[in-house]
C-alpha cells in the first residue's frame, strides 16, 4: 500500500441536537475541509457512513445527496454500512482507495441523527443489526445481550458491581472535559449503581446514549501532502484490521471474549509492525461498560480477567501508561452510531497533533489505536495511526 495520510478532521457536538442529518454532515465536513485547507480542492471520492438513516430520519441515498450538498459533483460517492462500525469501515475504504493509487483526496463522513424517533423505536431500529432468527424475535436488544455478557464475566472473573461502575466513572470524568461530548458531567459509583436498571445488571450509566452527531476526515495521498505542504498536520495510517464473527452471540465460542476484535487487532498490528502495548493512546468501543473491559483484554493490553485491575490502578487514565477513551468514549462523548468510528479517529488525530482539549490531552503520544464494533460484538475495525509522516 502507498502511504496514506489524514490531513484534516471535523466534528459537531454530540447529543440531542436541533440540526437535521444533512446539516450535521455538512457542519462536520466543512470543518474538516477548512482544517485541511482543501476547501477549493477537487475531491476524487466521498465516502459516507450511516447505520440507519432511512429509519431514523426518513432520508436515504446520503451518498449522492452529500456529494451535491458539498459541491463535490461529479466525484464518486458511496455509503458504507457495517452497523455501528460503519464510520471505521468508511475510513478503511478511503484508505484502500488512496493506498491503491485510485484517488488522491477523499472525504470520509460519519453521521447519525437518532433523536427524531422515540427511545423505544430507536432500540427497535438498532436491534435490526442483531440476528432476527436467534435474537431480536425473542425480544433481545443490544443492552440485553451486553447484560448477559456482563453476568457471565462477573461469574467467571469475580467482577463486582462497584468495580464495573469505575468504567462509566472514568468515561464521564474524561467527557466532562470534552466540549463536544453528549454528557459533560462527572458521576459517582453510587450514581451509576442507583440509576435505573436497563437490563440487569446494567444500569442507565452502563449504556452509551442515543445521540445525534457527525464527524469527518480528509484522507490524502503522499502526492497531495507533498504538493500542498500538509506534512506538518499529517497523521499517517499505519494499519487497519477488519474481522467478523458469527452473527448471533449463541453461535460464538465465548461470551467474555469477542473473537472479531482479536482477529482485527492481529491484522492491524501486523500491518503496522507494532504491538498493542506499544501504542500510546486508545479509543475503544465502550457501547456498554462491560465492553471496555472485554475490549482491553481482546486488544491485548490486559491479561484475561484482569482489565479492571489496570482501571483501578489508573493505568487507563489520561495520565496513565495506557490511556483508554480520553474523549469520554461512547458512554460520555455519545454514540451516534454511523459517526462513532469517524469521531474516534478524529479524536486520536487531535491527540497525535497535541491538540486535544485541556485535561484530556495525553502526554506526547506518537501512536494511537481505535477499535469500533459493528453489530453486537461483531464486525470489528481496528485502526492504528502514527504522528507525522
Ligand atoms: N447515560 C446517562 N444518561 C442518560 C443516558 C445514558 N446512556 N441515556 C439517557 N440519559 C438521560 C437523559 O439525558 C435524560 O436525562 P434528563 O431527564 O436529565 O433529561 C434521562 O436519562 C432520560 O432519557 P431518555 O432518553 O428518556 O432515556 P431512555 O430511558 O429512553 O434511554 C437507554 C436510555 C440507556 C435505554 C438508551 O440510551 C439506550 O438504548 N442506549 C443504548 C443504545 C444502543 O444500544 N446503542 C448501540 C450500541 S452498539
Amino acid at each position: 500500500m502507498k502511504p496514506v495520510h489524514v490531513v484534516g478532521v471535523g466534528m459537531t457536538r454530540f447529543g440531542r441536537l436541533e440540526q437535521s442529518i444533512t446539516e450535521l454532515a455538512v457542519e462536520a465536513s466543512l470543518e474538516a475541509l477548512k482544517d485541511s485547507e482543501t476547501l477549493d480542492s477537487r475531491f476524487d471520492r466521498l465516502i459516507i457512513a450511516s447505520q440507519n438513516p432511512d429509519e431514523f430520519t426518513g432520508i436515504g441515498h446520503l451518498s449522492t445527496l452529500m456529494a451535491d450538498r458539498l459541491g463535490f459533483v461529479p466525484s464518486g460517492a458511496t455509503r458504507i454500512e457495517t452497523g455501528p462500525s460503519s464510520g471505521s469501515s468508511a475510513f478503511e475504504v478511503a484508505v484502500a482507495i488512496v493506498g491503491a493509487g485510485m484517488a488522491d483526496l477523499v472525504i470520509v463522513i460519519g453521521v447519525e441523527k437518532m433523536s427524531e424517533v422515540d427511545g423505544r423505536s430507536a432500540s427497535r431500529i438498532l436491534s435490526k443489526m442483531m440476528s432476527q432468527e436467534s435474537e431480536t424475535r425473542y425480544g433481545a436488544t443490544p443492552a440485553a445481550l451486553a447484560a448477559m455478557v456482563a453476568r457471565r464475566y462477573m461469574h467467571d472473573y469475580g467482577l463486582t458491581r462497584d468495580e464495573l461502575s469505575l468504567v462509566p466513572m472514568k468515561a464521564h470524568r474524561n467527557g466532562a472535559k470534552n466540549p463536544l461530548a453528549h454528557f459533560q458531567k462527572e458521576v459517582t459509583i453510587e450514581k451509576v449503581n442507583s440509576s435505573p436498571i436497563v437490563a440487569d445488571p446494567l444500569t442507565l450509566y452502563d449504556c452509551s446514549p442515543v445521540s445525534d452527531g457527525a464527524a469527518s476526515i480528509v484522507v490524502a495521498s503522499e502526492r497531495i501532502v507533498e504538493e500542498s505542504g500538509l506534512r506538518d498536520r499529517s497523521v499517517q495510517v499505519l494499519g487497519i484490521g477488519h474481522a467478523t464473527d458469527h452473527h448471533a452471540v449463541q453461535h460464538r465460542l465465548s461470551l467474555t471474549s469477542l473473537n472479531a476484535t482479536v482477529q482485527a487487532v492481529r491484522e492491524a498490528t501486523k500491518m503496522a509492525g507494532i504491538s498493542p502495548t506499544e501504542v500510546d493512546v486508545f479509543e475503544l468501543h465502550d457501547a456498554f461498560s462491560i465492553l471496555e473491559i472485554i475490549n482491553m483484554e481482546d486488544v491485548g493490553i490486559a491479561p484475561r480477567g484482569s482489565a479492571i485491575e489496570l482501571i483501578k490502578e489508573g493505568v487507563t487514565d489520561v495520565d496513565g501508561d495506557l490511556p483508554v477513551n480520553p474523549s469520554g468514549g461512547l458512554k460520555s462523548r455519545g454514540h451516534p452510531t454511523g459517526a462513532t468510528g469517524v469521531a474516534q479517529i478524529r479524536d486520536v488525530v487531535l491527540q497525535l497533533r497535541g491538540a486535544a482539549p485541556k485535561g484530556i490531552q495525553v502526554e506526547s503520544p506518537e501512536t494511537a489505536l481505535t477499535h469500533n464494533i459493528g453489530g453486537f460484538g461483531n464486525n470489528m475495525v481496528v485502526t492504528i495511526l502514527k504522528k507525522g509522516s
